[in-house]
């Protein structure tokens, strides 16, 4: 990644390669173009006269030697209506920004981008929002490409200026936050993009074992197959049998608080391929299912990104990890499971497999006394069709937790919805041979996968987010998003703030 940092200063005393400045539609310039083109004695609004820019939203121009600047250019960008400039309008200037410095001669910019008013947005989040759309647009996944691209020509340095010299410190700790997050998102990008033939369960232990190595406070445990089933996790072991890789049951645990305090537990799913099993999927775009571990991903990402914030809380991460295969010992519809709580389970659907992984590993969580637990997982096709790819789906069996979710998830812009779970949805999962069934049919598909969750989470508050719609994109952009690392590692800042307030 590019080097960040923040400072203050007018941008005609900049040294830097570049500086940047934005223009709204109408040519209405905002007060760092305003500045600039006093100093540079009406040479930006003489250009401006000559019709090269209108200020587009996301336009940019580029002007080489003008008067009185220590910089060799000015990228001028284009806002937009100034009325209609909101967060998506914000992302996408400083993206337009970030994607014409990388094109450019250059090794460093200035970008006065962070005094752009947002509405309800304070300067914390555009410097976060800025050091976001860097790690994104700069994100390339070429590790598996035999001729490797560079990301950016020549772009080393990226400052972000702030108005006043009395706004550094505030600045700083969002540059720290955004930081961590991008690096966070990255982790979890690079998992969700890696393919399933070498990003198998033994892989994510892999990594979990380096993110240790890396972090001080941050311990690892793996359990394997035999203690598994000493365990008892019989719905867990029954999804990994049709696959010849080992399941790994990860249990990561950053102890950033006193040690008796009880943690906040993540519980990301990992299936490191999801083939549907005996109910086997068809065979378009079933590659997209080596996403089936993005859980697992934001959860390692989340993990690291607490870690590297030092954050005075204890967070558990842990990841049930296998693939979903059809194969002579594998696991069959009708089959009917006894889980790790001694509920039993009858599996109607094989391709229902990541609420079986998740109910082992929620019931393994209640030995932490947690705080809460927060489920991660892309579990749901009936989610993608109910929200779309903007918001994740949000669930909860207690109403101060879904509002702080919802809270860090509007905070961070990685949205998410909530939907019910009423007792009504639970008649679905009715089974004649067991507890219950392990799907309700199609209605409210996303929402009965979370009533079979709630049958193991009734020990602690708990909160379930499907990203089956948010964790990677389709088509020609294809690729996971790093999501909803923001959204969780706000909901720890949170934490970690209410906390200090508590004291
Ligand atoms: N991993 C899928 C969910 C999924 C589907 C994620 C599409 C992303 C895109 C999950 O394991 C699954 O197969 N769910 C089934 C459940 C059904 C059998 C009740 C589904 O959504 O079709
Ligand atoms: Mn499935
Ligand atoms: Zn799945």
């Amino acid at each position: 990644m590019i080097e960040l940092s923040v400072k203050s200063g007018s941008p005609d005393k900049q040294r830097t390669a570049s500086v940047v400045v934005g223009l709204f539609e109408n040519r209405k310039m905002t007060p760092e173009a305003e500045y600039l083109d006093r100093v540079s004695k009406g040479y930006i609004s003489k250009v401006l006269r000559h019709g090269d820019m209108e200020g587009q939203l996301g336009s940019t121009l580029l002007l080489h030697e003008v008067p009185n600047m220590l910089c060799d250019r000015v990228l001028i960008v284009g806002l937009g209506k100034e009325r209609d400039f909101k967060e998506n309008e914000f992302k996408k200037v400083v993206t337009a920004v970030i994607r014409a410095l990388s094109d450019l001669g250059g090794l460093d910019a200035s970008v006065y981008l962070a005094e752009l008013p947002v509405r309800k947005r304070e300067l914390p989040w555009k410097i976060e929002h800025i050091v976001l759309a860097a790690y994104h647009t700069l994100y390339r996944f070429d590790l598996l490409k035999s001729q490797a691209k560079p990301s950016s020509r020549s772009l080393k340095r990226l400052t972000i200026h702030v108005p006043s010299r009395a706004d550094l410190a505030e600045g700083e700790e969002a540059l720290q936050i955004g930081i961590a997050i991008g690096e966070g998102m990255t982790l979890a990008k690079d998992l969700g993009n890696m393919p399933a033939n070498l990003c198998t369960p033994s892989y994510l232990a892999a990594t979990a074992q380096a993110l240790a190595k890396e972090h001080e406070k941050l311990k690892l445990q793996i359990l394997e197959k035999e203690e598994l089933e000493n365990l008892g996790m019989g719905a867990f072991l029954a999804v990994s049998k049709g696959s010849q890789e080992p399941p790994k049951f990860i249990i990561m645990q950053y102890q950033g608080g006193v040690a008796e305090e009880p943690p906040y537990v993540l519980v990301g799913k990992g299936i490191t391929f999801d083939s549907g099993g005996i109910s086997i999927k068809p065979s378009a775009d079933m590659d997209e299912m080596k996403f089936d571990m993005c859980g697992a991903a934001a959860t390692l990402g989340t993990m690291h990104a607490v870690a590297k914030l030092n954050l005075p809380i204890n967070v558990v991460g842990i990841v049930p990890a296998c693939e979903n295969l059809p194969d002579g010992r594998a696991n069959k519809p009708g089959d009917v499971l006894t889980t790790m709580s001694g509920q039993t389970v009858e599996v109607l659907n094989t391709d229902a497999e990541g609420r079986l992984i998740l109910c082992d590993a929620l019931t393994y969580a209640e030995r932490f006394n947690p705080r809460a637990v927060i489920d991660i997982a892309t579990l749901t096709g009936a989610c993608v069709i109910a929200l779309g790819h903007h918001a994740s789906g949000l669930f909860a069996n207690q109403e101060s937790l879904a509002r702080a979710l919802l809270n860090a998830a509007e905070q961070s812009w990685d949205r998410a919805w909530r939907l019910p779970l009423w007792e009504d949805y639970n008649a679905a999962l009715k089974s004649n041979f067991a507890d219950f069934a392990n799907v309700g049919g199609r209605a409210g598909g996303s929402i009965t996968a979370a009533c079979f969750l709630s049958h193991f989470t009734k020990k602690y508050h708990w909160a379930h987010i499907d990203i089956a719609g948010t964790a990677y994109r389709s088509g020609q952009e294809k690729g996971s998003t790093g999501r909803p690392v923001p959204l969780l590692v706000h909901y720890m800042l949170q934490a970690a703030t209410n906390k200090n307030d508590e004291d």
